[in-house]
């Protein structure tokens, strides 16, 4: 059974630091703890390092807003994500930050390598500038009019309205949403990396097997349409580090985040005996290099970083596995439905263990989503861990206790049933291996039920009332406990804590390989109850207190930040004003909602089919992030019925239908009073 030990480096997302750890981070991080801790007890030598991602605009914007230093706020983050990382369970090595020495001196480093190998270039770029505040503006951080369907507050690339996309000089009032000025064009020198010269190297790292297939195939996409160069320099003032050839420049963020996991690692092996940092990154290393990410961060880590890591002289990660997002009953995370659940604001009421357990269930190694169905994940934490696992342990351990004073029977029966738990260890190590948790979780789940199943058919506490057939009691109770011991032990990388109280209560560490060695003839300590059932009554709690953050955050962002984009939005001027014939020119009815779809590729989009009392209309609206399809159906609205068609990437759109609020979640469609028919006219 032993194997060559494995070296594996392994890491996670550098999480931001300007914001809480929440239960879409959790799903990686646990993701990755499962594997690393797997790994550990299999006996190889794996080390998980991660950081905060400590860089970048927002990170500047923020400090400033809370009257601290970019150093203040990303220190007093990082405790914060270490405190929440920690609670649940989750082992990093070493957690670090990209604002480091080290960070930065292999950022310098790789940076020079790429320019002096002929890969950097330099040439100027006109953008909009902040003359207030007086900062290069990203797209995303403008807002105006769409020049072309004149809807209002558009960002400052594309409309979500009528989905153009534009510069944002090209909108009509474009305004800095820092300081509400508007921006002016500047030009300035910026440093690019060149990726189109690796186009043939990244073609075949993406097929040498390092990607999921369905990533693979995404990247191919990419690589055929051929590759851009990457802008990798951003203008003072930025919060990050400086370029050492070019003063006033700075890194963009995204070049020195995934440096920061060698960095997180140079730190670590600076103070541990026998690591040694060349091992895990000098070219030809014999040693594995894993990267867990979120799949929106995949052209960063299987584009740009492979083809700097070469080209600076480093190894190439091994894999990059990449996973799906997080829903709560199967809609995005929503801070207003109290679905945006902070790590921390979990921990208040649950036991970490639990979403361990669920998400482990639910994870294999695609790229899809997970639901976290707060129905499902009661029943199935209280059903399988709770009703199937510990309860093996808690119908026959007290016998033991009570009866024959924690001694096990000598006598070993069942020798073919606890061989066939022993050898199913192969199959889930090699489910743990591949990332396939819920296949592995099925298959200890159906050992639990033999397990079960054994149990209830000798009834120990039916043999326990005579004296007779008590030492069948103690023999039962002896091979349920063994049983349990191994189901106990492929459980260990999910419920870490739960299986170090069954450790102490079997009276033995348990590792992959020793989980033959039976505990027949030996005692055991007094039994705890390991794990108690989840009440809904936590989960309630837990949503209403996510929504009272959600609250409390909005207003306290209003408050403290008048021209935040947000409060700008809810603000927004009274229009110009319109005389009544302008007025009577617009043609609103009531609209029947008679279905409602997605529409393919399209992010904001929704196509109705509505019905104004015999006439039917197609309208797209932009209307996705706050509806389902299948919730509108059937509803009534107010639209406006006589403006001119217009033709859309998706097809033609004959109307508009009313709706407020700041968008995201936060659009609410107009609805009449009960008593409205479908093609009423408005007035
Ligand atoms: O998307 C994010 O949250 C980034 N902070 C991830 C960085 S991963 C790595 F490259 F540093
Ligand atoms: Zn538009």
């Amino acid at each position: 059974m032993a194997q060559t030990q494995r070296k594996i480096l392994v890491t996670s997302a550098l999480p931001y630091a300007n914001g809480s750890i929440h239960l879409g981070h959790m799903l990686e991080h646990i993701q990755t703890d499962i594997w690393v801790r797997f790994q550990k007890m299999r006996g190889n030598i794996c080390t998980a390092v991660c950081a905060d991602d400590a860089h970048g605009t927002a990170i500047m914007i923020k400090a400033a807003q809370n009257g601290i230093t970019s150093e203040e706020l990303i220190d007093g983050v990082r405790q914060e994500h270490m405190t929440d990382f920690n609670d649940f369970l989750i082992g990093y090595d070493n957690y670090y930050s990209t604002h480091s020495d080290e960070n930065r001196e292999i950022s310098n480093s790789i940076y020079t390598a790429l320019r002096d190998n002929g890969k950097i270039a330099v040439r100027s770029i006109v953008q909009a500038y902040d003359p207030e505040k007086e900062m290069f503006l990203a797209d995303r951080f403008i807002k105006g009019t769409c020049p072309k369907c004149k809807a209002e507050d558009q960002y400052g690339d594309n409309c979500e309205v009528c989905a153009a996309t534009y510069t944002p000089m090209e909108m009509i009032n474009p305004v800095s949403v820092y300081s509400g000025a508007t921006p002016v064009e500047k030009e300035s020198e910026h440093y690019f990396f060149k990726l189109p010269d690796f186009q043939d190297f990244l073609a075949k790292w993406t097929r040498s097997g390092t990607l999921q297939d369905q990533v693979a195939n995404k990247l191919a996409e990419w690589l055929d349409s051929g590759l851009q160069e990457w802008d990798i320099s951003r203008d003072a003032p930025y919060f990050g580090f400086e370029i050492p050839d070019a003063p006033g420049k700075y890194f963009y963020v995204w070049l020195d985040a995934p440096i920061g996991y060698m960095a997180s690692f140079k730190n670590l092996c600076d103070r541990t005996e026998g690591l040694n940092f060349d091992d895990y990154w000098a070219k030809g290393s014999d040693t594995e290099l894993y990267h867990f990410i979120g799949k929106d961060i995949i052209n960063f880590h299987a584009l740009f970083w492979p083809a700097m890591l070469d080209c600076a002289g480093y190894r190439t990660p091994t894999g990059v596995n990449a996973h799906g997002y997080v829903t709560v009953d199967g809609k995005k995370m929503s801070k207003s439905r109290g679905t945006f659940i902070k790590a921390r604001t979990y921990l208040n009421h649950l036991d970490p263990q639990y979403l361990r357990y669920y998400f482990a269930a639910k994870l294999n190694a695609s790229v899809d989503d997970i639901d976290l169905n707060l129905e499902d994940f009661i029943q199935r934490v209280n059903s399988d861990v709770v009703g199937k696992v510990v309860n093996i342990a808690s119908r026959t351990a007290s016998f033991i206790n009570k009866k024959f004073d924690g001694q096990l029977s000598i006598e070993a029966s069942e020798a073919d049933m606890i061989q066939s738990f022993v050898d199913a260890g192969d199959t889930i190590a090699q489910f743990f291996e591949k990332r396939e948790y819920s296949k592995a979780i099925r298959e200890i789940m159906c050992l639990a039920d033999v397990a079960n199943t054994y149990i209830a058919d000798k009834a120990p506490w039916v043999l326990a009332k005579d004296e007779a057939t008590l030492p069948q009691v103690q023999e039962v109770c002896s091979v349920a406990l063994n049983l349990f011991s191994i189901l106990a032990t492929y459980l260990k990388p999910v419920m870490p804590n739960m299986v170090a109280d069954a450790e102490a209560f079997l009276g033995k560490e348990l590792t992959w390989d020793n989980r033959s060695e039976l505990l027949f003839g030996q005692t055991v300590n007094k039994f705890k109850p390991l794990m108690g059932r989840i009440d809904q009554k936590q989960i309630d709690a837990m949503i209403e207190e996510g929504k009272l953050e959600a609250e409390a955050e909005a207003a306290a962002k209003e408050a403290a930040t008048p021209t935040t984009v947000e409060s700008e939005l809810a603000k927004e001027p009274i229009a110009a004003q319109i005389n009544f014939d302008d007025f009577a020119k617009v043609d609103m009815r009531i609209a029947l909602i008679a279905k409602a779809e997605h529409v393919e590729k399209a992010n904001k989009l929704l196509k109705l089919t509505l019905d104004l009392g015999g006439e039917t209309r197609t309208v797209f609206s932009g209307i996705k992030s706050a509806y389902k399809p299948e919730d509108l159906e059937g509803k009534l609205t107010i639209m406006v019925a006589n403006l001119a068609p217009r033709k859309m990437k998706f097809g033609l759109s004959e109307g508009m239908v009313l709706a407020a609020g700041p968008g995201g979640e936060e659009i609410y469609l107009l609805e009449p009073h009960a008593g409205a028919k479908p093609g009423q006219r408005v007035m």
